[in-house]
This record gives C-alpha cells, structure tokens and sequence, in this order.
C-alpha cells in the first residue's frame, strides 16, 4: 500500500447518542448486539486521531498529549484494536498514535464511540494512503466496512461512521447485522449537562455483560420492535412530543436494566435524578420543551429543538451552577484531515 512512512492521517469522528440503547450483546467475541440500536450524531464532541508510522517497529499511544503507558488498559485496548485491523485487512506497519478528544472521558458522553471511529479510520487511512474519505472507499474501504470493523473496538462507535441518524441492526447471525444511515432530516440540540467528569466505576463493557442477569432485560428485547416503529415514526414526522417520552423511557428502560443485573450498577447519582425531575417539571410547567436521554453514565443529554436550546441551557445552568452544559447537535460525521474545515474541535 502507498503510504510515506513519515506521513499523518488525521481522522476527526463524532460522538453519538443513543435514541435506542445497545444494550447486551449476544456475542461479545464478535460483538453481536442482542438489540437494534439507533443514534443521532453528534457534532461538537469529537474525538481527533493522527496515525503516523512508526519506525522503531511498536504501536505507541498518546492520549490528550500525555504518553500511556504500555500496559495502561486503554493502550491495551487500543493496541488490540490495530491489531485486528491489521489482521483483517491484510496491513502491516507500526503506528503512533495520537488522540484528543473534545469532551471529559469516561463520563457518559461516549468517549469510546467517537475514539475507535477515529483510530479505525486514522490507522486504515495511514495504512491504505487514503487522504480523504472518497480515497478510502476508492481503495476498498468504504464506510461501511469501516464500521463493522470500527464496531470491534467499541460496538457504539459504528454508529460514529454517518452524519445524520444511524442505525445497527443485529440481523439473524453476527455475519448479518447491517449499519446504515437512518433516513430521518432533522437537526436537533442536545444539551448535555455535565454533571460529573469522573471516570465511571464500571466500565459499560462489564455491565453490557450482566445484562441477561436482569429480569428486565428479556421483557425489554420482546418491545423493541415496538419502540423502533414508535419512535422512527417520531423521527421521520419530526413530532418531538412524540419523540421525548419515547426517549425518556428508554434510557430509563436501559437503567432500569442496569441496576437490577448482578452485579448491579448504579450510574446515576442523587443529583442526576434531580436534573431529570427539575426537567420534567419544567415542562409540565410549559416552560421549556426539551427530553432528556442518558448513555451508560451520570450526565444527562437534554434533547430539544435547535431555537431552544441557548434558554435551555441558560435555564439548567441557573438550577444547576455546579454542571458544566455543553450544546451539541445533529452532526455531519467523520473527517479525514484533507476533508477538515479549519475548525477548532475544542471551541464547544
Ligand atoms: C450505553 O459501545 O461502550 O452508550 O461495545 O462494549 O465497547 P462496547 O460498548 P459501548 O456501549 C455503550 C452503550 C451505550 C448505549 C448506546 O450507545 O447505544
């Protein structure tokens, strides 16, 4: 493959939140998910990956501009990741990698999403010599193929591969499931609402594997189907009063899930639970219109219609000083450095 040893591959891929939890997985050796999931990408919080050869023959990561050591897990699992690209897509060549996000880690925004996104097309563009995302697919490497290898890092982060909204089917085998764009126009905000930065205690890794411990878990997959029509309806109609309880429900669906697998988890502390109530007050109150969804962590994403998010977000940081809001919204996708705006990813 045509590549300079010396060259850099920056990749930038968005976050994404779940309007459809993954949650569980049929298979994690091949990274099966036991439901249909469905997400809305984000475009502020990126996560941006430069690839780079590396001569003196191992992978090295750095992470926010800070080397990891070797046998820190994220390296672990960063290392186990080109190593399967590298496997399966017939490459060769050590790389250095550098990765900056644009958001707190481990905090609920999803961090892994956005990065295996980034490293799986930062390390394949490097690999392949691909500059921009229509090389890559020249060269064989077509979005969608990324996004299955993508998903073998972290499973979210193959909905990070599209603008737009996106959806991951498990199909019928792990052979079969299928990523794709989910035909919906409609730019909305999701205020996110930081309400901590912390690293969380248990990974989501461990806690999609106590899932089938849940006696809520068989009961949810049996009304999936039932949510996606629901809820896609809401996304083609653009009818957010349908849309909010419909998502309110099933991240609390997915807690719910959570705290009642063995091991139980607890993701959501005190203050979490009042951020959500002080919202729904809100609204029943008429004074704002805006849902809330939570990934597998504290903080919570308010979703609302783009004119409100600004009083939105003043009026959460007026209740709530001690968060950090971030506005994000529907986003464009994943860039190849050629593809950059001169954007700052930081100026969230
Ligand atoms: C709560 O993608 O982090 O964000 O495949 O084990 O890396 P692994 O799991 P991960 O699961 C996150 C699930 C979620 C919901 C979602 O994004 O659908």
């Amino acid at each position: 493959m045509p590549s300079a040893p010396e060259s850099r591959y920056v990749a930038e891929a968005p976050s994404n939140i779940a309007f459809i939890k993954y949650w569980g997985k049929r298979s994690e050796e091949s990274q099966w998910p036991a439901n249909a999931s469905l997400s809305m990408t984000l475009e502020r919080c990126r996560t941006r990956t430069c690839a780079r050869r590396n001569p003196a023959g191992d992978d090295v990561v750095s992470l926010n501009g800070s080397p990891l050591p070797r046998t820190d897990p994220r390296a672990v699992r960063i290392q186990k990741h080109l190593d399967f690209l590298r496997r399966t897509g017939g490459f060769s060549g050590a790389l250095a990698i550098e990765t900056e996000n644009t958001f707190p880690e481990g905090c609920g925004i999803a961090s892994s999403a956005s990065g295996f996104a980034a490293l799986t097309l930062a390390a394949v563009a490097n690999w392949s010599g691909s500059r921009t995302l229509d090389d890559l697919a020249e060269r064989g490497f077509d979005r969608t193929r990324l996004a299955h290898w993508s998903r073998m890092g972290s499973g979210s982060s193959c909905r990070s591969l599209w603008g737009g909204y996106v959806a991951w089917h498990p199909g019928e085998s792990p052979e079969e499931q299928l990523v794709e764009p989910f035909p919906a126009e409609w730019a909305l905000s999701d205020v996110i609402v930081v309400v901590s930065a912390e690293e969380k205690p248990v990974s989501s890794r461990e806690a999609h594997r106590a899932a089938w411990t849940s006696p809520l878990f068989r009961p949810r997959l049996a009304g999936i189907s039932e949510k996606w029509e629901k809820l896609s309806q809401a996304l083609r109609t653009r009818e957010l009063g349908e849309l909010g309880p419909l998502l309110e429900q099933e991240a609390l669906e997915m807690h719910g899930v959570i705290m009642s697998a063995s091991p139980a988890t607890r993701y959501l502390p005190p203050r979490t639970i009042e951020v959500l109530e002080w919202l729904r007050r809100q609204r029943a109150l008429g004074r704002l219109e805006a849902y809330f969804t939570l990934d597998a962590g504290p903080n919570v994403h308010a979703i609302c219609r783009r004119d409100a998010a600004v009083y939105v977000r003043d009026a959460i940081a007026r209740a709530f000083p001690e968060t950090r809001q971030m506005i994000d919204e529907t986003g464009t996708g994943p860039r190849l450095k050629a593809d950059l705006a001169d954007t700052d990813p930081k100026g969230l």
